[in-house]
């Protein structure tokens, strides 16, 4: 496989689990070193790029926390040189009828999936504005246009990123960085298989133009793409990889 991203490092948020720990072992395969950032230990993702013959490092963060943030930027900074491709993947997606949403839970949602991409985005964008290279990606859902019940706090956070990424694109563009998001489907994760009932996976194949699952793999190589230079006249865009959700 070409080697689109040697000589870059790539932090990617949630990168411990499920989509973001495929990510990683593809941005890897890619040629990018990889910092992964998360509140859970990512030790089976750094072995993961390892088995790749990549670099990797885990940064335990959580993201609702700025002194962890600054930490990360530290050594992001210090041993990588900055970094180049900003994945903010990680996200919670509780299940929670509005009129049951507290203020407190609106805003742990608010604070880890949105909040968090302005502050990842402070942290690294003037290194990357300096280089005239930088790839910002976010890891909306296709919830933002969907609805689904339960999900008010999170299909907000995650449309938020979406106008977040266009208007940050406009700005950006100048200095050779892109910023877009994909917007995936349902997926199946160790998260999402504890959380929900087998129809809801058997229910959204149904309405699917593909009939048959999302598995992390599927947005390995999308990510790929938007991250690489095959895309360098792309920014601003959501990319929604959900097999053709609700097209039929
Ligand atoms: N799985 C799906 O069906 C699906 C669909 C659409 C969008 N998404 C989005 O894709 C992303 C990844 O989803 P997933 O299913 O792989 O999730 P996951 O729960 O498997 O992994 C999320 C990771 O984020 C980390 N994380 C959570 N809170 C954090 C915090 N405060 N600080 C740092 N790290 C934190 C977790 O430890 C975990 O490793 C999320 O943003 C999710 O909203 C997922």
């Amino acid at each position: 496989m070409e080697r689109r991203l040697q000589g870059k490092t790539a932090v990617v948020t949630g990168g411990a689990n499920g989509i973001g720990r495929a990510c990683c072992e593809r941005l890897a395969v890619e040629g990018a070193d990889i910092v992964i950032a998360d509140i859970a230990a990512a030790d089976e993702t750094v072995m993961d790029v390892k088995r790749t013959g990549g670099k990797a490092v885990a940064q335990r963060c959580d993201l609702s926390s700025l002194e962890d943030v600054a930490r990360l930027r530290e050594r992001v900074d210090a041993s990588f040189g900055g970094c180049d491709v900003l994945v903010h993947n990680a996200g919670i997606y509780p299940n929670t009828p509005f009129e049951e949403i507290t203020f407190d839970e609106w805003r742990k949602v608010m604070t880890v999936n949105i909040d968090s991409m302005f502050h990842l985005t402070k942290a690294f964008l003037p290194n990357m504005k300096s280089k005239g290279w930088g790839r910002i990606i976010a890891m909306s859902s296709t919830v933002f246009h969907s609805g689904i019940p339960g999900y008010c706090h999170y299909s907000a956070s995650k449309a938020g990123l979406i106008g977040f990424m266009r208007s940050l694109a406009s700005e950006v563009g100048q200095f050779g960085i892109t910023a877009n998001a994909i917007a995936p489907g349902l997926v199946r994760t160790g998260t999402t298989e504890a959380r929900l009932e087998t129809q809801w996976f058997d229910q959204t194949v149904e309405q699917q133009a593909i009939k048959r699952t999302g598995e992390p793999a599927d947005l390995v190589g999308p990510l790929a793409f938007i991250a690489s230079n095959d895309a360098a006249f792309v920014t601003g865009q959501t990319l929604l990889v959900d097999g053709g959700w609700r097209f039929v």
